[in-house]
C-alpha cells in the first residue's frame, strides 16, 4: 500500500481535515493495520485504518454489521456510566462517506477505520499475575457490557468455530485416511485424543440443552487484544472484534486460561516445562470474576475450570489434525512443529487435570469473595 493509496481510502471516511500521513503498524493474520493522521487547521488526530482479509472472512459485511452493533451498544452504556470514557474504552468506528461503517475499494478490499486510542500499549505475553488479572477483567467487562444484547441478533461469522465434537469427527476422518503416513509418529498424541473424547461434547451439549446460555463472546481472548493504559497500567479497551459472535462465555474464559497461565512456548518440546501456573490462573479468574460474577449462571461458574481444559484440548486436537493432514492450515517453520504444538497443548491439559482440585478451590474462594459490587453499567 502506498501513501497515495491510503490517502484515497482516507477520503472515503468522514474525517474532518486533510490526510497528513500514514504508517503501517502491523501485518496480522487477519488484518493489515495502519496508523493514519489527519490535519484539521493545524489540529492533528490519529486513526486506525484496517484492511480486512476477506479470504479469511468470507462475509466482511456481516462481520462489520456485528462490529457496529457491538461497539454501538457498548458505547451507549459507557456514556451512561459516570467515570467512563467512551472514546477510550471501546472502539469508535468512523462513518464511510458512502454510508455505513466500511468502504469497499475498487479492487474489492474491505476497509474500516476507527479512533486511535493514544497513551496505551499492548502486552504480547502475560508474564505477571497483575497482567493476567487485567486481561481477565477486560474480557469479563466486555462480556458483561454485551450480556443484555440479544446474542441471536448477531451473525455467526465463523460457523462451528468452537464445535469440539465436529473437530473430533474431522480428526477421526483425517486419521483414517492418513494420507501423509504420519499417524505412527503421532501415536502418543492420538492416544491422548481418544482418551479425552468423552469431554468433547460437554459445552456444546449444555448449550444445545439450554443449560448454559448463548451469549456474545469475543472468541480471540489473547492478552494482545487488550489495550493497557500507559499511565495506570490498567486494561482499558478490548480490540480485535472480528470474531465476536454468539457463543459461550466459557469459550472466552477457557481460551484465556490456555493463553495466559503457562509460560512455555506454544511448540515447547520439553514437556516438563509445560504447566499451568496456579498464581496466574488465580489472578486471571479473579480479574474475570470481578466483572463476570454477577451475570454468569451457577452452571457457567461450575464449568469455568473445565473450560480451560476443553479449549486447550480442542486447539491441541486441531494441531494434531493438521499435522496428520500435512500442515495445510497452521503454518510451520520446521518439520513436526504442529505435532510438537499438539503435544504441548495436551501436556497443558494434563497439567490442568493434575491441578483440578486446586483450580476448583480457587474458583470457590473467588465465588465467595465478599464485597463484590453489583454492575455499575446501566442498560
Ligand atoms: N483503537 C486502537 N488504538 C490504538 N491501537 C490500536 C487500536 N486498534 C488496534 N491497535 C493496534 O493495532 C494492532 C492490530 O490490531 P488488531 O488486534 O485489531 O489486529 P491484528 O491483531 O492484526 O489481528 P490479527 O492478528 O488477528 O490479524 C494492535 O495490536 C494494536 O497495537
Ligand atoms: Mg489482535
Amino acid at each position: 500500500m502506498t501513501e497515495h493509496d491510503l490517502k484515497q481510502v482516507f477520503f472515503q471516511f468522514a474525517v474532518k481535515g486533510d490526510f497528513a500521513g500514514a504508517q503501517l503498524l502491523k501485518v496480522g493474520h487477519i488484518n493489515d493495520t495502519y496508523l493514519v493522521e489527519s490535519d484539521h487547521n493545524g489540529t492533528r488526530e490519529q486513526f486506525i485504518f484496517q484492511r480486512i482479509n476477506h479470504f479469511v472472512f468470507r462475509d466482511p459485511e456481516r462481520l462489520m454489521a456485528n462490529f457496529e452493533k457491538i461497539t454501538r451498544h457498548i458505547r451507549a452504556k459507557l456514556e451512561k456510566t459516570p467515570g467512563c470514557n467512551p472514546d477510550r474504552e471501546t472502539l469508535n468506528l468512523l462513518h464511510a462517506r458512502s454510508g455505513g461503517c466500511f468502504h469497499v475499494s475498487p479492487d474489492r478490499d474491505y476497509w474500516r477505520a476507527y479512533r486511535f486510542v493514544g497513551d496505551a500499549h499492548i502486552v504480547n505475553v502475560a508474564t505477571k499475575p497483575e497482567e493476567a488479572f487485567e486481561a481477565g477483567r477486560a474480557f469479563g467487562c466486555f462480556q458483561k457490557l454485551l450480556s443484555d444484547l440479544d446474542a441471536s441478533s448477531l451473525h455467526e461469522t465463523i460457523p462451528f468455530f468452537h464445535d469440539t465434537p465436529r473437530r473430533f469427527a474431522r480428526f477421526k476422518q483425517v486419521l483414517e485416511n492418513d494420507t501423509h503416513g504420519r499417524a505412527r509418529e503421532a501415536r502418543d498424541a492420538i492416544a491422548f485424543a481418544f482418551e479425552h473424547e468423552p469431554m468433547a461434547a460437554v459445552i456444546t451439549d449444555a448449550l444445545a440443552g439450554g443449560r448454559v446460555p448463548l451469549r456474545i463472546t469475543h472468541n480471540d481472548t489473547k492478552i494482545n487484544n487488550v489495550l493497557f493504559d500507559n499511565r495506570t497500567g490498567k486494561a482499558i479497551c478490548v480490540i480485535d472484534l472480528d470474531t465476536t459472535m454468539p457463543g459461550s462465555s466459557l469459550y472466552d474464559f477457557g481460551d484465556m486460561v490456555r493463553t495466559t497461565t503457562s509460560f512455555a512456548a506454544e511448540d515447547e518440546r520439553d514437556l516438563a516445562r509445560v504447566k499451568l501456573e496456579l498464581e496466574m490462573f488465580r489472578a486471571l479468574a479473579d480479574g474475570y470474576l470481578e466483572e463476570a460474577w454477577d451475570f454468569l449462571t451457577p452452571q457457567e461458574l461450575d464449568l469455568l475450570v473445565f473450560s480451560g481444559r476443553l479449549i486447550t484440548f480442542t486447539i491441541g486436537l486441531r494441531f494434531l489434525t493438521d499435522f496428520l493432514e500435512g500442515d495445510v492450515y497452521f503454518r510451520v517453520h520446521r518439520p513436526d512443529q504442529n505435532l510438537d504444538r499438539a503435544r504441548a497443548q495436551f501436556a497443558l491439559v494434563r497439567s490442568m487435570e493434575n491441578l483440578e482440585k486446586a483450580m476448583d478451590e480457587c474458583i470457590q474462594t473467588l465465588r465467595g469473595k465478599a464485597g463484590r459490587s453489583a454492575s455499575r453499567y446501566r442498560s
